[in-house]
């Protein structure tokens, strides 16, 4: 511990305030108080000296920042699960361990999952904005039919551990569920589900298709218009994983034609600033990326950063070290 104490650590964001207690008395800590994104020049500039740079998915953490805050920079920790904002190659190379928050956020991700879900197919925009502009005018035998989970076939891409916690609480509401990952589950973590040994084969049947793969480079534009083709006419896309896996233009042409039914969305192209189109739909649920966004869990994510240094400062490799 006291090895970490003597730890200078860089804030770029600011986490809750039982994290940051902690992180004050753990570490000689310098803070980005006013919490705005910094740009990697301004990481470099405010972090010189800095042995750990606390991060989150809205800081792009280049070879570049990297390689300006050695010799000291020995840890990156990011208050995430993914990882495609840091530089993991320039991290490797410069012997920069690399920290990320798994497991703890499985739950809180797999809520916004079904939260998206059941409003994308129940119309929750539309049912809400009826009843707040004062448009209602009162039950109705055909008003806003939407689409029921019971008994629909639920295709997860990305069959991990936050796959697995919705695919539990999916069952919970009737759904058939079906998935792909480059290789089968043990059958003991698959709950009975359906393998598919590829995606095309898994579109086929998706009544609903979620996007729970990690984001990384080779999937960018991955839910194309080709792969949107081979889905069910008056299907559901939800993605809880990174903006980038999906083609804006293909999926909003799809949504526009009626091929899609509806999509739930967590997640965008160059967040805050989506495509503006999304906002013109009704029939897209959109959240601002709250997938973690508890209190319960974004503690938890905290307090796993800090165990993660502790254990490497102990000379021991914690559960989270990615690299
Ligand atoms: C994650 O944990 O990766 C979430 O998307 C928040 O960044």
């Amino acid at each position: 511990m006291d090895a970490q104490r003597c730890l200078k650590a860089f804030l770029c964001r600011r986490f809750t305030a039982p994290v940051e207690a902690q992180l004050r008395q753990k570490f000689a800590l310098e803070v980005n108080h006013g919490d705005a994104v910094m740009t990697p020049a301004q990481i470099v500039a405010w972090a010189q000296g800095a042995d750990v740079l606390f991060v989150t998915a809205t800081e792009a953490i280049t070879a570049e920042v990297i390689h300006a805050l050695q010799p000291h920079l020995k840890i990156i920790a990011t208050l995430s699960v993914g990882f495609d904002h840091i530089d993991r190659a320039a991290a490797r190379d410069c012997g920069v361990k690399v920290l990320h928050t798994p497991d703890v956020l499985s739950e809180a991700c797999a809520e916004v999952a079904l939260l998206l879900m059941l409003n994308a197919c129940r119309r929750g925009f539309e049912a809400d904005r009826m009843v707040r502009s004062g448009a209602w005018p009162g039950w109705g035998p055909t008003q806003l039919l939407g689409l029921g989970l019971t008994g629909r076939r639920l295709g997860i891409f990305g069959m991990g551990r936050i796959g697995r916690a919705v695919a539990t609480r999916a069952r919970a509401f009737g759904m058939e569920i079906h998935y792909h990952n480059r290789s089968r589950l043990a059958p003991e973590l698959d709950g009975a589900a359906v393998y598919h040994a590829s995606v095309d084969s898994l579109l086929a049947v998706s009544d609903v298709f979620l996007i729970a793969a990690p984001g990384q480079p080779e999937l960018k534009g991955f839910v194309n218009r080709d792969r949107i083709a081979q889905m069910p006419p008056r299907s559901v896309v939800v993605n809880i994983s990174r903006g980038d896996l999906v083609d804006d233009d293909a999926l909003i042409d799809a949504l526009q034609s009626g091929h899609l039914f509806a999509a739930g969305l967590d997640v965008f192209v160059n967040e805050p600033r989506i495509d503006a189109r999304y906002r013109t739909l009704d029939n897209v649920f959109l959240t601002p990326h709250i997938g973690s966004a508890t209190h319960e869990t974004r503690d938890a994510m905290g307090l796993l950063l800090i165990q993660g240094i502790a254990a490497l400062a102990a000379g021991e490799t914690p559960a989270n070290l990615l690299s």
